[in-house]
């Protein structure tokens, strides 16, 4: 088969057989995808040799970049090794050991002590949510068991994380959802019903929790789990002060804090951690996408040392009947371990601070030449440009406007490749994005909502 008839197979067989996620399949046979065959550093192509960059970075995780030879050659060194066995009662394996090693170091000042593996962020937040209960079962409070999250949070799509995941999108076809989950207004700077201040913002919606807590009754409620910055549900930074406030209500009832930095840990908000950025120290944290830049699917949880002594009681419901076939996996660990020492060893996360800002920068330019920018905002190399009808009211574009279904295809015309999100265009580079590439990136951008525009 020669390289045409190749592609074509796929692109016959893709229609045929593939169900794809986040897609209805009729759409998907009117609009097939790109089908993607290689990639370098911050560059994509598909299976017809066309070169895009990639500004999706893979879905926020690609970190490092693609293709990185110290991620394959660990992957290799594995491999010649043992490729896998489990890690269940009386396992191990070293790469999975020395990960845990690297990620409680790294971790040190938020004082976590204790992880445990999975597939990915969704398994990472469903450990997270059954070790907060068994946690308050240990401690004698047994009757602490709900959670609580934010509207337009997104943690995943299994029943448990998407029974905190707060956008209807995603719920309605799979409702009833799980009982003991309560979703709380989330602080959205540039939609609210309160005001344009951040500081008082942050303070509206740190007293929602705190009043939701209290109609709950705090001896029900297990945690309270957010995203530093919420990403799937449309790139929301919340005000500098909701953090902190956040932390301080969850102490003062009592209540466990999860941050789910499946996609702001590991450098990509501009701080190794983005709970970091706010000055915030977690009961649990959630990983996945770039703890390893997706080389391996992988997550981890990880628990505090308060979670920790829970378990030096003894209990009768102290065994952890929780646990992945592929938990701990080598070769993901392996990747990991290599991931994690490049985006130390190469300082990725001051480079998507800096290139962040710049790229921040060329889009805010956007924003003085198109209309239709209602918002452009940012935080280290996790972008957003929201588009409105009207600057005045704004009303947003439906997510199947010409307009906006245009812009994909107007970009990867320009050769780089972006998420449309309902009327958002999500920008998420690797962190070795560089300047020159936020430029190209900018301007790609510009001339695709040009082309939108005069249609
Ligand atoms: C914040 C957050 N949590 C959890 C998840 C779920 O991760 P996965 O798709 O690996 O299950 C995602 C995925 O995008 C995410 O953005």
């Amino acid at each position: 088969m020669d390289d045409r008839a190749a592609a074509n197979f796929l692109k016959e067989n893709n229609a045929r057989h593939y169900w794809h996620p986040m897609a209805d399949p009729k759409q998907m046979e009117a609009n097939p995808p790109l089908i993607l065959a290689g990639g370098e550093g911050l560059y994509i192509w598909d299976v017809d040799g066309t070169r895009y960059l990639d500004l999706m970075g893979g879905l926020w995780n690609v970190n490092v970049g693609h293709g990185r030879d110290e991620i394959k050659q660990a992957i290799i060194a594995q491999l010649d090794k043992l490729s896998y066995h489990n890690t269940f009662n009386g396992l191990a394996n070293p790469p999975s050991i020395e990960l845990s090693a690297k990620l409680t170091q790294l971790l040190a000042p938020e004082g976590m002590n204790k992880v445990m593996f999975g597939s990915g962020g969704s398994d990472a937040n469903e450990t997270a949510f059954k070790i907060a209960r068994q946690f308050w079962k240990v401690m004698e409070q047994p009757d602490k068991v709900k959670f609580i999250s934010l509207r337009n949070g997104y943690h995943g799509m299994q029943f448990g994380a998407l029974s905190a995941s707060g956008g209807m999108v995603w719920r309605r076809a799979y409702e009833p959802l799980m009982p003991g989950f309560y979703q709380i207004d989330n602080p959205d700077p540039y939609r609210n019903p309160w005001t344009d201040d951040p500081h008082e913002l942050g303070r509206i919606c740190a007293a929602i929790l705190d009043r939701e807590i209290k109609h709950q009754g705090a001896g029900t409620v297990a945690a309270f789990i957010a995203e530093p910055i919420q990403g799937a549900g449309g790139m929301i930074i919340p005000p500098e002060n909701y953090w902190p406030l956040v932390r301080e209500v969850c102490d003062k009832h009592d209540v466990l804090l999860i941050a789910d930095e499946v996609v702001t840990g590991f450098g990509r908000t501009g701080a190794m951690f983005g709970s970091r950025g706010w000055g915030v120290k977690p009961d649990i944290i959630s990983l996945a996408k770039g703890i390893n830049s997706g080389y391996v699917p992988l997550g981890a949880t990880v628990f505090n040392e308060r979670i920790a002594e829970a378990w030096t009681r003894d209990h009768p419901l102290a065994a952890i009947m929780h646990g992945y076939t592929y938990a701990g996996h080598p070769l993901a660990c392996a990747a990991a371990c290599a991931n994690i020492d490049i985006v130390v060893n190469e300082n990725l996360t001051d480079n998507a601070a800096k290139v962040g800002k710049h790229f921040l920068n060329r889009l805010l330019e956007l924003k003085d030449r198109h209309e239709v920018i209602g918002d452009v905002r940012g935080r280290g190399l996790m972008l957003a440009i929201e588009f409105v009808k009207d600057r005045e009211t704004k009303e947003p574009f439906a997510p199947d406007d010409p307009f906006i279904t245009g812009l994909g295809p107007r970009c990867l015309e320009r050769g780089v490749l972006v998420r449309t999100q309902a009327h958002r265009v999500v920008l998420s580079p690797p962190l070795t994005f560089t300047e020159d590439a936020a430029d190209e990136a900018a301007d790609a951008l510009d001339g695709a909502l040009d082309g939108a525009l005069s249609e």
